[in-house]
């Protein structure tokens, strides 16, 4: 089992305990115990002694054994594998792991439900999480994607409101698992940015019927950047082999009840069965000059690039092949970050990635105890980590010498530099501009990508669409919300709002010019152009 060239394998072995069946049971401190089963007390039924070290060490350990989950992304499911290219893209970028077809490059991924807590259900409508850890050797890339192409919001200072509002209600913790509430309507029919993803949402993708079926998107435009400095705009892809399958809702309704881990079970007996899922790497690249060439702004994590514009271009390919040993330490303990990138990959100015860029590393300080959960098995790079950092929580690395820079005495790490030098370089972008609060005028249209959306449903997957919205939508008590809601459907597709709106029991809305039938870009973007965006 596995691929030959699992360097992350080879390094998990160092990390294995000791077998448990190779002899008796020890404390931490390795002491032989020669007895699990009852506390130590002071005759037959006098009180327990504290001086029973066994005891106090195994209760306490156990009180000990829960982490807080993650904010969001609670719930998961992993796996390793490998990823290699089908040919060199140093045309485009100078990451070795993409330069170089005869290298595999060993992965971890984690797939996950968004809104729900680390026990629920793993077929509720919701967006799935698709984050692949790739250990390169030049150091670990993250792509921490989902399973829609766009996201709910644009700016990441909307991430606690639409978490907040996402989320169960504060007073009672209801509901939990389907996203029907008042809070999450409320919040979409104010913030109307939110309808793309939404339109998702409420479509076939929120419930794939196998995380081996389920396509993968990096969501924001990134780039790329090769030996000669020069950036390409790269929007990523993942594409499953065995093809894009959903659940219809009954089904997944039933799922819930009858088996609550269907998703994950599903993920675990393919690999054991050494039916491994594979995926295609995919990428659409945007030369820099093309920036205001689109009738959106590349920038906005609420717009796709139509593939009939930018064609997804085959890159790699995945193949997942290994369970984790440990669910724990391996699937809990794992730690993405969008800002785990490697040279050749790098970021854009958008503002929602531009939060993911803080959000990760600061949950994980407090979600994983500290500093140095780098250093876990699951987190550690392949690639050599020197650095001159030092001390904190859970420090298991035995570091030596002294740990300054610049430094006569010996020790500590240089900063790598020269011409052919290997280290990561910041991306040369001009920025300029007043310091503003406001979102570009370019990030306006919130009408035109979820008509197209609609637009390119077939009549079956449409009824799909209305009934969920009407199964969402008809749970949300005030009023106001529903109709404010459907108003806003009104403007992307008068028959969607009609079919809605009858469903719902809120008037139905008043003919509009709607997006799907407007053939024209609603802005120019070419007035940006030289204005630091
Ligand atoms: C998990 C924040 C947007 C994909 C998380 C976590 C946080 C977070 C705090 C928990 C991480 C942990 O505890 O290790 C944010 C913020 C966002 C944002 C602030 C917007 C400003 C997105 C978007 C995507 C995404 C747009 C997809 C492109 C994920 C995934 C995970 C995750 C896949 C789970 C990672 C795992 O499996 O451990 N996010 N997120 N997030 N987020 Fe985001």
């Amino acid at each position: 089992m596995g691929s030959p060239a699992d360097r992350k394998q080879e390094q998990r072995e160092a990390f294995r305990a000791v077998d448990p069946a190779s002899g008796p049971l020890t404390t931490d401190q390795g002491v032989e115990v020669d007895h699990t089963d009852d506390s130590l007390a002071a005759g037959e039924r006098g009180p327990t002694l504290m001086e029973d070290f066994h005891f106090r060490e195994k209760l306490t350990r156990f009180d000990h054994e829960r982490i807080p989950e993650r904010v969001v992304h609670a719930r998961g499911a992993g796996a390793y594998g490998y990823f290699e290219p089908y040919e060199s893209c140093a045309e485009f970028t100078r990451a070795a792991f993409l330069r170089d077809p005869s290298v595999r490059t060993p992965v971890f991924v984690r797939f996950s439900t968004v809104q729900g807590p680390k026990g629920s259900a793993d077929t509720v409508r919701d967006v799935r999480g698709f984050a692949t850890k790739f250990y390169t050797s030049e150091g670990n890339y993250d792509l921490v994607g989902n399973n829609f192409p766009v996201f709910f919001i644009q700016d990441g200072i909307k991430f606690p409101d639409f978490v907040h509002a996402v989320k169960p209600e504060p007073h009672n913790d209801i509901p939990t698992g389907a996203s029907a509430h008042d809070t999450l309507w409320d919040f979409v029919s104010l913030q109307p940015e939110t309808l793309h993803a939404i339109m998702w949402l409420m479509s076939d993708r929120a419930i794939p019927r196998s995380y081996r079926m389920m396509q993968g998107f990096g969501v924001h435009t990134f780039r790329f950047v090769n030996a000669e400095g020069r950036g390409t705009f790269v929007k990523f892809h993942w594409k499953p082999k065995l093809g894009v399958h959903s659940l219809v809702w009954d089904e997944a309704q039933e799922c819930q009840g009858r088996d609550p881990d269907f998703n994950r079970r599903d993920l675990w007996n393919a690999i054991e069965a050494g039916e491994y899922p594979e995926w295609e790497l995919g990428v659409q690249l945007v030369p820099e000059e093309d920036e205001f060439s689109f009738d959106f702004d590349l920038l906005d994590a609420t717009k796709i690039i139509p593939e009939e514009q930018v064609p997804v271009r085959p890159i790699g390919r995945m193949v997942l092949d290994r369970n984790p040993e440990n669910f724990f330490a391996e699937t809990e303990q794992v730690a993405f970050h969008t800002a785990n990138v490697v040279p050749g990959i790098d970021f854009t100015n958008d503002p929602l990635l531009q939060a993911r860029n803080f959000s990760y590393l600061d949950t994980q300080l407090i979600r994983l105890g500290g500093p140095n959960f780098s250093q876990l098995p699951v987190n550690r790079p392949v690639a050599p980590v020197r650095t001159n950092q030092r001390d904190g929580y859970h420090q298991s690395t035995i570091h030596r010498g002294t740990n300054y820079f610049p430094n006569s005495l010996g020790g500590g790490c240089p900063a790598h530099a020269g011409v052919d030098s290997t280290a990561f370089t910041h991306y040369t972008e001009r920025v300029d501009g007043a310091k503003i609060r406001r979102r570009s005028p370019s990030f306006q249209d919130h009408y035109s990508q979820p008509a197209l959306f609609w637009n390119s449903m077939s009549d079956w997957e449409k009824q799909h669409i209305v009934q969920a919205f009407r199964f969402e939508l008809g749970k949300v008590d005030a009023r106001t919300v529903r109709a404010r809601t459907v108003e806003h459907l009104a403007k992307v597709d008068g028959e969607l709002a009609v079919e809605v709106a009858r469903g719902i029991g809120v008037p139905e809305p008043e003919a509009t010019e709607t997006a799907s039938k407007l053939s024209s870009p609603a802005l120019s973007l070419e007035s940006l152009r030289g204005n630091g965006s």
